[in-house]
Parts: C-alpha cells; structure tokens; sequence
C-alpha cells in the first residue's frame, strides 16, 4: 500500500521524505491556501523533495479553463499529478489530459456510480473522501470496499484507488485490509501510526537492561 502525505507544508514533507516511506503528496486549494504560499512555487519546491506522484488540483471548474490550468501545473514537474473534480467538465477534461499522458488524479469522489465514470475517463487516481462521508453518518469505509471491488471486476482498468479525506489510523487500516492501493493521511495521523505506548515501555526496559550489562556493540 502506498503512502502519500496529505499536505502542501515543506517541513512535514521534508520529514516524512527522509524516512524513505512516502510515496506521495496531496494537494487541494486548501491545503495550498493553509500554506500562505504561491501554487507553483510549493509545487515545484514538494516536486524536487519527493519523486513520486504529486498531484496539484486545477481552480478552474470549466473544461477549457481547467485545460490551461492543467497545462500550467504539469509543465512544473514530471510527477504533477493534474487534481480534476468529479464533475462532468472535471472528467471531461480527465479524458483529454490521459489522452496526452498526463497523471490525472480525479477528486471529490462520493459515491461508487462516480468512480466508475473517472475509470471510464481513465483516471490515474480516484480519490474518495472517506471523512467527509464518515462526518454526515455514512460509511466512507464501505465506499472503498464497493470501488475496490467493482474494479476487480474489469482489468483493463488502471485506476488506483486514493483513500482522502483519512481522519484516524483506522481509515488506513480498513483500506489496508479492503486493499486500496494508496492512502493519503494528513502528516499529524502518519506520525499516530507508529507510536504505541507499549513500544516506549518496552525500549525503555531494554535500554535499562542493557545498560547495566556494562556492554558497548561498537
Ligand atoms: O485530499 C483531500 C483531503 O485533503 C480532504 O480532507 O479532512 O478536508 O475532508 P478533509
């Protein structure tokens, strides 16, 4: 499963880069806005920090426009990943950018009938926000497995499930276990993932018996 950090802050993705362990970086006009820095220039800086896929979403909601704006973000880097919202223009738009090869990554999923069509588009990513369903009583969780399971079904699609919108270290076990190829986890919950009290006891004793073992390993 691959890990992608939700966030447009460079010093929580320098962070996490030099763990090895990101795969990725997500974006959105908010996250952008929450940074107080310009689009292009954090795109570019996240783009010579991580090699993976960085997706970088469009402001524009009609198709030509979202075209120019597309052609803008891609030309920053080999691995922008074009973000389009689920809309018709958004898929549209989809359409033509994966027809030139550019990574597209469709956002503001809610529903299985709409990751159909973004596979239909040909999709690179499809992002459902399991949070933003969690937070109005639905099940986010149960979306994931649905999409994951239509997409079996059908081999010639390539779409790699995005879980977003990832509030707690459960999400990201339950799209684990549902086996979603990618989660982006905002930077604040990836360091929940590994800590565990239990872990700080243990490490502590074996530090305290190791050194009244009065040994040195180097
Ligand atoms: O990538 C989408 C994500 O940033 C949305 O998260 O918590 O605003 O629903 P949230």
């Amino acid at each position: 499963m691959k890990f992608f950090v939700d966030t447009a802050e460079i010093a929580d993705i320098r962070e996490l880069a030099a763990t090895g362990l990101l795969d990725g970086v997500t974006t959105n006009p908010s996250l952008i806005a929450k940074s107080g820095r310009k689009i292009l220039e954090v795109i570019a800086e996240i783009c010579e920090v991580v090699q993976g896929p960085v997706s970088a979403e469009v402001a524009a909601t009609e198709y030509k426009q979202i075209l120019a704006e597309a052609n803008v973000l891609r030309k920053i880097a080999p691995n922008v990943t074009v973000k389009v919202p689920l809309t018709p223009d958004g898929l549209k738009a989809c359409y033509a950018l994966r027809q030139e090869g550019t990574m597209v990554n469709v956002t503001l999923c809610f529903s299985a009938a709409q990751a159909i069509f973004a596979a239909k588009a040909g999709a690179s990513f499809i992002s459902p926000f399991v949070g933003r369903l969690d937070d109005i009583g639905q099940n986010g969780m149960d979306l994931i497995a649905d999409i994951v399971q239509i997409y079996s079904n059908y081999p010639d699609i390539k779409t790699e499930v995005l879980v977003a919108s990832v509030r707690h270290p459960i999400h990201l076990i339950e799209a684990a276990k549902i086996g979603a190829d990618v989660a982006t986890i905002p930077a604040n919950i990836i360091k929940m993932l590994y800590n565990h009290p239990l872990t700080d006891k243990g490490l502590a004793a074996f530090m305290k018996d190791w050194a009244a073992t009065g040994q040195s390993i180097v």
